[in-house]
């Protein structure tokens, strides 16, 4: 195994195990995304009841031409996409803003060099011409080399992956964020909203039992790579939605008393015992303005799908 390997695999461990030894227990959701996790992932966005990544999809559709008015016609610029994933949606804009003749980069940014891969070649014959500059490895990592005092910088974070954070986490990375780039960058984010939340419910609750399966990946994860062995029909997902937090949050629920193996220790679990698995927070316009002041940017613009389920705001770097 390579040294980056090795590395990867014991954080992969040491974090596996130090959730699981908490007095409530946890996973975290980023271990979600190996190729079973990223199909499956895949799957969830064609849900009927997912509606996040559809009217993320129908802003961009109804908006480009605002959006492009925002971001700068007169200024090159370069959109640096953190979490990239298969540009499905990005790809609408892009090709807009080709075919507008606008002077930018794109830089997707991810872990896997394969998902850039996949996707400079897609991009390469449906966007004749884009300036494809792909970064491998990590958000940081690619923030601090590719910054460029010249060029505006435009910070993509979409699919509402910010929600993935609980608030104060959400502030640091935002303020981290920030330390990265100069007065007149801006940063694009997509954002789940407020609503009804039985709709909220469903769509991490669906019928089919594809975002059950979402979650217990990760158990089949750390047996296949970190030598576990859990047993997938002996937990319950169980997601639950706390309309004053605005916390979704999925839960594994133990059935009965059980003993689980990682690595070379033994974890006891109790009947009805809960492992926390993923958060997706919701927020309204007030806190979403409050997120802003919180972390060093001022707000310039929001874009809404028609019923207000889902915004898309752009900041500004505040100097
Ligand atoms: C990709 C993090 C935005 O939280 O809505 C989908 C992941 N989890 N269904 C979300 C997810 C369960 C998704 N994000």
């Amino acid at each position: 195994m390579s040294k980056e390997v090795n590395e990867a695999v014991s954080s992969f461990l040491e974090d596996v195990l130090e959730g699981l030894k908490a007095q409530h227990k946890y996973l975290p959701s980023k271990y979600f995304y190996d190729e079973v996790g990223d199909g499956l992932f895949r799957q969830i966005m064609h849900m009927e009841e997912y509606y996040l990544t559809r009217k993320e999809l129908e802003i961009f559709e109804r908006e480009k031409q605002q959006i492009l008015e925002v971001l700068g016609r007169d200024q090159p610029f370069r959109i640096i996409e953190l979490g990239a994933g298969d540009g499905l949606k990005t790809k609408v804009l892009l090709r807009y803003f080709q075919e507008q003749k606008t002077d930018f980069t794109y830089t997707p940014v991810d872990i896997s060099g394969n998902v850039l891969e996949i996707l400079g070649d897609n991009l390469k014959s449906e966007i004749p011409n884009l300036k494809f500059d792909p970064y491998e490895g990590d958000y940081f990592d690619a923030l601090s080399q590719i910054s460029d005092s010249h060029e505006r910088e435009v910070i993509f974070f979409l699919g509402s992956n910010v929600g993935n954070f609980p608030k104060e986490e959400a502030v640091s990375f935002l303020f981290g964020l920030r330390q990265f780039l100069k007065p007149n960058d801006l940063l694009f984010m997509g954002i789940d909203l407020k609503k009804d939340p039985s709709k909220i419910l469903a769509a991490y609750n669906d019928k089919e039992g594809i975002t059950t399966n979402f979650n217990l990946n990760l158990l089949d994860r750390i047996n296949k790579e970190l030598n576990g062995d859990f047993n997938r029909e002996l937990f319950l997902h169980y997601p639950y939605y706390n309309p004053h937090t605005g916390e979704c949050k999925s839960y594994l629920i133990s059935k009965e008393d059980q003993s689980i193996r990682v690595g070379d220790e033994i974890i006891p679990i109790s009947a009805w015992e809960a492992i926390f698995m993923e958060i997706s927070k919701k927020y309204n316009e007030t806190q979403i303005l409050e997120l802003a002041e919180d972390t060093g940017f001022k707000p310039v613009a929001s874009f809404y799908d028609n019923e207000k389920w889902y915004a898309d705001i752009v900041w500004e770097v505040k100097s």
